[in-house]
């Protein structure tokens, strides 16, 4: 089911470097292991946009039937022009200005809201209309920490302990909830994460608060195994145990609600790679520091998150393994996608593979040191298609200068 050596050099030949490269298949493989882990009769799954919005990725995650979980108006517009249903879109935009809520609420999708000042507003502006509420879960965990959502030192949903004050919102603006939402964090290290965070939902998503209930989300976070030693998540077994206590859930709550969540990672993590060329190895004394054609504004996870991406040399696999350091051409010193990694010897001009780039990799990216973002290819079938062209340095600057109102001193 691997893209195979031959066609990521082909590809790299073909539309040069840098290159992401999606593998759709792997996608529509994910997307079938998370439903038959929750097997739920109304399970939902609004894919987390903003893990990867390339378009060839989202018309494939629609076709499968999923929604859409939208962070911001260019999320939203993203999902309507790839013919995601507004009944299928969530929007859980943290700090949203009055403009913005307007902007989403009149597109008619349902608003996630997480906050009391938020909720206020909205009501005041929305009486009697249909939303939907983000709790903190006070559920601390996540694969870094500034990946960890839960808990009253972040600043997302409205405490558990406020209850009675949205109660008192949704009451006097006659607001239907017709959802609940938490979200723990990203990449959960915690088995039992998952279902803490559940157990703190039911206590306060009952019927006497909220008698209109649709769904309960109990958003993303479903880590994969990035290292080598990482052991992957059992998902069939936490499956069970999550399907069990929202049946019971449902049960004392009087009618079967939807399951949904909204995984990132999980359905594009390791669907994704990044093919970069080397162009400069250096012999620093006990050091070989190996030169690439992208860098961080191109893939931040490592700089960003201490996150471990394994690199193959796919140009030279059966050269004689050495220890490198994997660098960008951004001049940064942190600018590092690896330290010590044993590899097949790299040379000049071979292609390396930065692995499991499927998610936070092209969507958190950026033109620093004015360098284009790499082109993005998809490969269905064992065919690649180009999706997404590199602009050229001098396509960025054209861009830019469209873009600037003081164009007449330059
Ligand atoms: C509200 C919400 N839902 C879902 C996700 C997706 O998380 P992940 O990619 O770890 O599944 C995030 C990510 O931060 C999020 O903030």
């Amino acid at each position: 089911m691997k893209i195979n050596a031959p066609l990521l050099n082909t590809i790299a030949k073909k539309f040069g470097t840098p290159t992401y490269v999606y593998d759709l298949d792997r996608i529509k493989h994910q997307y079938r292991l998370f439903c038959e882990a929750f097997p739920w009769p109304t399970l939902k799954i609004f894919y987390a946009m903003k893990a990867n919005y390339n378009i060839s990725v989202l018309t494939t995650i629609k076709n499968l039937g999923a929604g859409i979980d939208a962070v911001s108006p260019g999320d939203l517009y993203m999902a309507l022009s790839c013919g995601f249903d507004p009944s299928k879109i969530i929007y859980t935009a943290n700090n949203m200005k009055d403009t913005e809520m307007e902007e989403v609420a009149a597109t008619g999708v349902l608003l996630n809201i997480d906050s009391l000042s938020r909720l206020e507003k909205y009501a005041n502006a929305y009486p009697n209309t249909k939303v939907c509420l983000r709790f903190n879960p006070g559920v601390v965990d996540g694969e870094h920490d500034k990946i960890k959502t839960g808990g009253d030192l972040t600043k997302f949903g409205i405490l558990l302990e406020d209850v009675n004050k949205v109660k008192a919102i949704t009451g006097k603006y006659g607001l239907k909830v017709v959802g609940i939402h938490e979200h723990t964090g990203s990449g959960l290290i915690k088995p039992d994460s998952i279902l803490n965070a559940m157990e703190q939902i039911f206590s306060i998503a009952t019927r006497e608060n909220f008698p209109d209930l649709a769904f309960l989300d109990f958003g993303g976070g479903f880590k994969v195994a990035y290292g080598p030693d990482e052991v992957p998540v059992d998902y069939k077994l936490m499956g069970a145990q999550v399907v069990e206590r929202f049946s019971n859930f449902c049960s004392s709550y009087g009618k079967e609600l939807e399951l949904r969540f909204e995984p990132g990672k999980y359905l594009t993590a390791q669907a994704g790679q990044l093919l970069v060329e080397v162009n400069t190895v250096k012999h620093n004394r006990n050091r070989t520091i190996c030169g690439t054609d992208s860098g961080f504004p191109q893939l931040i996870r490592p700089m960003f998150y201490d996150a471990h991406h394994t690199i193959k040399n796919i140009s030279n696999p059966e050269g004689k393994p050495s220890v490198y350091d994997i660098c960008g051409n951004i001049c940064e010193t942190g600018d590092l996608f690896a330290k010590d990694r044993f590899l097949p010897e790299i040379r000049e001009n071979d292609i390396l593979s930065i692995q499991d780039a499927g998610a936070y990799c092209y969507a958190m990216g950026g033109t620093y040191n004015l360098r284009p973002m790499p082109a993005e290819v998809v490969v269905e079938n064992s065919k690649a298609f180009l999706s997404r062209k590199r602009l050229t340095p001098r396509q960025l600057i054209d861009l830019i200068c469209r873009e600037s109102t003081d164009i007449n001193r330059l």
